[in-house]
């Protein structure tokens, strides 16, 4: 396949400086672009079994028969127990520390292999090759890798940036219609969060994003990462900035935990999650009812989100407190002030987020 235009994200991130590389048939360069990211020469590949049989010989042609490593990649797998399997396979064959990881899969198997590298011998090189929407735009990229604990959702974890992204938007053309939609709410977030062009483009080019129309969809992929790498390389470490990208995720993360990560795929916990905190700042007066309900609208012309009426106030004010956001025992949440700006807050009361659960749809 003849590759039409690529695009190289640099992201000079404190601890590492990287390339994010996007095209159309990035794939077909991929021994090309690992080669030149410096990533040692003794590669294997983290896949799941059906990403590897969907895509897997296109990969290991340009990897020259690097091994893959198969382990299950749903979030239920997103464990310690799972990435054990890596590091078995890995002292199986006495990887050293000249080795590099390739993932490549959606973000449950990027956040694993990634803690593998970031854990294997204090740390091997590690390459993304991102294959769902949402680890293409979101999970690839920043450096954060790691595990669920039965109790909360990537409790146990480590920053370890990557060596290099390869983004192919040509490998979405396997997935899922509902792992897609799960992938565009992401970037909504980015949208909603940090740009209004983009937000708009989201409702103008609907049709065409649905129907993964290259010459739309890409650039909509390239801007996503584009703005996820410009929060990285200002806040590697989630200190200020970077914090802004967890919009819809304190509430989404909670309905994650209280349906035991069964129900919902977690971008679309973060669908519901972003009208819960745009509900919030709306009681609050911080948002304008007109920016609360373009974002309501954008959300609901992706189709329909499963059901939250069964689910009580309290179950999710429980799964909360086990937040990583929980500072000094305070709730920290993104609150929208328009489309493409918001602030944080960490005084958002019981009764505040009772109501606005229940204006989104929760029970009592
Ligand atoms: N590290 C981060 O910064 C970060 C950011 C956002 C999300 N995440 C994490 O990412 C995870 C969600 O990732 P996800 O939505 O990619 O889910 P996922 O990895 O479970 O993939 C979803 C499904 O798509 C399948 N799949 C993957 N690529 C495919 C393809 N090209 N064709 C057909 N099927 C394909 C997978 O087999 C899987 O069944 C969550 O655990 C979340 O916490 C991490
Ligand atoms: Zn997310």
């Amino acid at each position: 396949m003849a590759v039409v235009s690529m695009q190289a994200i640099d992201v000079p991130a404190p601890s590492r400086t990287y390339t994010v590389t996007i095209g159309d048939g990035a794939l077909d360069e991929i021994g090309r672009l690992v080669d030149q990211s410096r990533a040692p020469a003794r590669r294997f590949v983290v896949s799941s079994p059906l990403v590897w049989r969907l895509h897997g010989p296109q990969l290991g042609r340009g990897l020259r028969g690097a091994e893959p490593i198969l382990i299950p990649d749903g979030e239920r797998f997103k464990l310690l127990a799972t990435v054990t399997r890596i590091y078995d396979a890995l002292v199986r064959v006495n990887a050293d520390r000249a080795t590099t990881i390739i993932t490549f899969g959606g973000g449950v198997i990027g956040d694993m292999a990634g803690f593998a590298a970031a854990s294997y011998l204090r740390g091997i090189a590690l390459v993304h090759v991102p294959t769902t929407l949402l680890a293409q735009v979101d999970s690839a990229i920043g450096g954060k890798v790691g595990v669920n604990h039965p109790q909360g959702k990537n409790l146990i974890g480590a920053f370890h940036q990557p060596h290099a992204v390869v983004v192919d938007p040509l490998v979405l053309g396997t997935l899922p219609r509902r792992e897609f939609r799960a992938g565009l709410y992401e970037i909504i977030k980015y949208g909603m969060t940090s740009s209004a062009t983009l937000f708009d483009r989201l409702s103008t080019e609907r049709k065409a994003i649905f129907a993964r129309t290259p010459d739309v969809l890409t650039p909509i992929i390239a801007e996503s990462c584009r703005i996820k790498a410009d929060v990285v390389v200002k806040d590697e470490r989630e200190a200020g900035l970077r914090r802004i990208l967890n919009f819809g995720h304190t509430a989404g993360h909670a309905i994650e935990a209280v349906t035991k990560y069964r129900r919902f795929r977690h971008g679309e916990a973060v669908g519901y999650g972003m009208l819960v905190a745009a509900e919030l700042a709306r009681a609050r007066g911080a948002l304008a009812e007109t920016d609360r309900k373009a974002l309501a609208d954008l959300i609901a012309s992706l189709g329909p989100l499963p059901p939250v009426a069964d689910l009580s106030a309290t179950q999710m004010l429980e799964a909360m407190q086990h937040d990583k956001k929980v500072v000094a025992g305070r709730l920290h949440f993104v609150l929208p002030t328009a489309v493409g700006a918001t602030t944080i807050v960490d005084d958002v009361t019981e009764k505040e987020l009772r109501a606005a659960l229940k204006q989104v749809g929760f029970a009592k």
